[in-house]
């Protein structure tokens, strides 16, 4: 069987000998099979060409050369698989991103959350909490916040933590002021938070009535009865078939008649059940359970 050679494998190792690109997707395979029975963290469904390009940036920053290397340190040393679950699980995220998403919200959705007694909010794959004090500030703004109880969840316990403190990088805060106006924001974005241990400290009474906690979309099931799910910019990450059974979660979870919105790059594309949810707003990509 001829076997194809990948040189653009981005490792010096590759210049001495070039990387397989069947043999690679065998390491890559294994690693992720055993990182799954190890640890519990399944990536085995995620999409293949940016889970290669994490680990090469790992393999690279621990000086190895192998994908086989890396499981050999992951497998022995919790400690790697620490450092290794933050390159895969990328948690990148902002206040207010993608502005004209709350904007809708508070445009489409907040009309219909104010006929509930209660509502039920899932920020799935939260990453550090910047969506969530967002979703709070708005929920405040609007009078709705005391009725709201928000479950933000992750399947990574560092930025779980670091969405618990509320401590953001007091030199983004420029920019989400910019978010936070383009949002619709009511008041000054500063009355939120007090520069502090060197970072912006968000007011407490965010986070009244938000709980934060583990947990993992691959493996993990529904925990409750949601009236709104956000999970943005996660799936995106996610080949196909894993979007599907993500979907078939949400769908699951979801109250009738209730809210899910997905990232701006996102759809409801491989929701098993696409046809039971109606467009409440199509560019900022929210969507209503009809049926
Ligand atoms: C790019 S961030 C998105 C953060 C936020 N939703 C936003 O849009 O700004 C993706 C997050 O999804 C989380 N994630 C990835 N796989 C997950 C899984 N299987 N279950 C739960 N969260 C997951 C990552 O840990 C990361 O924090």
């Amino acid at each position: 069987m001829a076997l194809q050679v990948d040189r653009t494998v981005p490792t010096a190792a590759a210049d001495v000998s070039p990387y397989d690109a069947e043999l690679e997707r065998i390491e890559i395979e294994l690693l992720l099979e055993g990182v799954y029975r190890q640890y519990g963290f399944d990536f085995r469904a995620y999409a293949y060409a940016s889970i290669r390009r994490r680990l090469w940036k790992r393999i690279e920053a621990e000086g190895l050369a192998t994908v086989s290397a890396l499981q050999d340190r992951v497998l022995h040393e919790p400690q790697m698989m620490e450092r290794l679950l933050l390159d895969l699980s990328i948690n990148v995220t902002a206040m207010f991103r993608d502005p004209t998403f709350y904007r809708a919200f508070r445009q489409h959705v907040v009309p219909l959350l104010r006929t509930y007694p209660f509502i039920r909010i899932w920020h799935a794959g939260c990453a550090t909490g910047e969506e969530v004090y967002s979703m709070a500030i708005l929920l405040q703004e609007e009078g709705l916040y005391e009725r709201c109880r928000l479950y933000a969840t992750d399947i990574n316990e560092v930025v779980l933590q670091k969405a618990k403190e509320g401590i953001f990088p007091v030199d983004r805060m420029q920019e989400y002021t910019e978010n936070y106006i383009a949002a619709g924001g009511k008041k000054a974005f500063s009355d939120y938070y007090l520069a502090k241990y060197g970072g912006a400290l968000f007011d407490p009474s965010l986070t009244k009535n938000v709980v934060f906690s583990l947990h993992n979309l691959v493996t993990d099931r529904s925990f409750s009865e949601f009236n709104v799910i956000l999970c943005r910019n996660v799936m995106i990450y996610f080949d196909k078939a894993l979007q599907g059974k993500v979907h078939r979660l949400f769908y699951e979870s979801l109250a009738m008649f209730g809210i899910l919105a997905v990232g701006n790059r996102e759809s409801l594309r491989f929701s098993p059940h696409e046809d039971r949810y109606e467009q409440i707003n199509g560019p900022d990509k929210i969507y209503r359970k009809a049926r």
